[in-house]
């Protein structure tokens, strides 16, 4: 029998723990789960909502710790997390993905000799200006299991020093939660498109320090949307972070008679998957979205000078846009008149990924 003890802390880590759980839970002669909450997203509609759209267990414990600075969010989160560990005694942790809670909760587990698997091992944007790729890098260093979603993550990692025996492509695991929640999304659409008046779209999220930080550059992503709201309604579920910054700007989006720009709360798993299905084309600047509309064949221009995912952009429907106001204007029109082509999805990308993770686990690892 294994103690695993896993973590959750932000919005993109649920639907990543969500399936590797339910899995495990088919064998509760080889697993004793535990979740740990590290707090890290607070509001219902970032946390809350997941739990109940994804069936996940309540956590057993949160940590409560909110939001702060990276340094004391991170902080807030190993002190703790440390008690959880001693107290508990997992074999293993698992931490999924690059945020805070990620590194913080993989630093604590291995200063006590507590096993680490990283689902979304090896994912490199090449640019340690974004906070994400220092969590990615450090997490993967002192991770015993890295658990890849693409083969460019495995050359990634070997190139880094990691033992190759440590290393296991499994493929992507949100994308289990993708293909066993579709039909439900699905169901919800009609609502949606009567609620919001929709047929054809562009569906916008942003929350990227890069984007929504800095003045001159969220105001030319919002004076880009505007323009295009002319020509088709841009739909736009707005992030805590994203919105504390518009309002201290004072910048004045609501559609007026010219433009059709949809502002809503951010939105919950099942209702944000109906709306992607849907789309005419995504603006983001979200990793687990270019991953999805890549699998779902949708467009999507993502704001930011590069990707940790590229296969997204080598098979995938995703492609870069600069944050730049015409930028965005002339990549969204030539989207918008391009022809649907026809794409690949990424190897292992199957709805099986969590099997394959637990496989690892029954098997023999040291
Ligand atoms: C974090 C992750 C990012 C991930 C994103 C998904 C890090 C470094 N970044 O960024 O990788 O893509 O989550 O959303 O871990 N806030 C609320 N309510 C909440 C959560 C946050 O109001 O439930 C506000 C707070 O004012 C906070 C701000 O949003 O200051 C940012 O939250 P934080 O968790 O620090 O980072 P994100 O920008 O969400």
């Amino acid at each position: 029998m294994k103690k695993i003890l896993h973590v959750v802390g932000a919005r993109p880590n649920f639907m990543k723990i969500a399936p590797i759980m339910r899995e495990m839970a088919q064998y509760p002669d080889q697993f004793k789960q535990m979740l740990v909450h590290t707090g890290q997203h607070y509001d219902a509609n970032m946390s809350q909502v997941f739990f109940e759209e994804l069936d996940m267990p309540r956590p057993d414990v949160n940590l409560e710790v909110g939001s702060g600075s990276h340094a004391r969010q991170t902080a807030q989160v190993m002190q703790r997390f440390e008690p959880i560990i001693l107290e508990h005694k997992p074999d293993w942790i698992i931490v999924p993905g690059d945020v805070n809670s990620t590194i913080a909760c993989a630093l604590v587990a291995s200063k006590l000799g507590v096993k680490i698997a990283h689902v979304e091992a090896g994912l490199r944007s090449f640019d340690r200006s974004m906070p994400e790729e220092i969590n990615r890098i450090l997490t993967d260093q002192i991770s015993d299991l890295l658990l890849t979603p693409s083969l460019d993550a495995n050359d990634n990692l070997l190139r880094e020093g990691i033992a190759p025996d440590k290393i296991h492509f499994v493929g992507n695991v949100m994308i289990d939660t993708l293909v066993r929640l579709l039909p439900k999304a699905e169901s919800l659409w009609p609502s949606l498109k009567a609620q919001h008046n929709l047929d054809r779209y562009i569906l916008v999220t942003l929350h990227r320090p890069s984007n929504v930080d800095e003045p001159d550059t969220l105001s030319e992503i919002i004076s880009a949307m505007m323009e295009v709201s002319q020509q088709i309604p841009v739909l736009f579920p707005v992030h805590p972070r994203t919105l504390s910054r518009i309002e201290a700007l004072g910048l004045n989006i609501n559609s007026n008679g010219n433009n059709h720009l949809i502002m809503t709360n951010p939105l919950g798993y099942l209702d944000f998957l109906a709306l992607q299905i849907h789309a005419t084309l995504l603006l983001t600047d979200s990793g687990g979205i270019q991953e999805e509309t890549t699998y779902l064949g949708v467009p999507c221009l993502t704001a930011r000078p590069n990707t940790e995912r590229p296969v997204t952009l080598t098979h995938g429907t995703n492609q870069l846009v600069k944050s730049q106001r015409d930028a965005i204007i002339d990549a969204t029109e030539k989207a918008l008149n391009s022809q649907a082509r026809c794409k690949q999805i990424p190897k292992l990308w199957d709805g099986l990924s969590s099997q394959r993770i637990v496989d690892v686990f029954l098997g023999d690892i040291k």
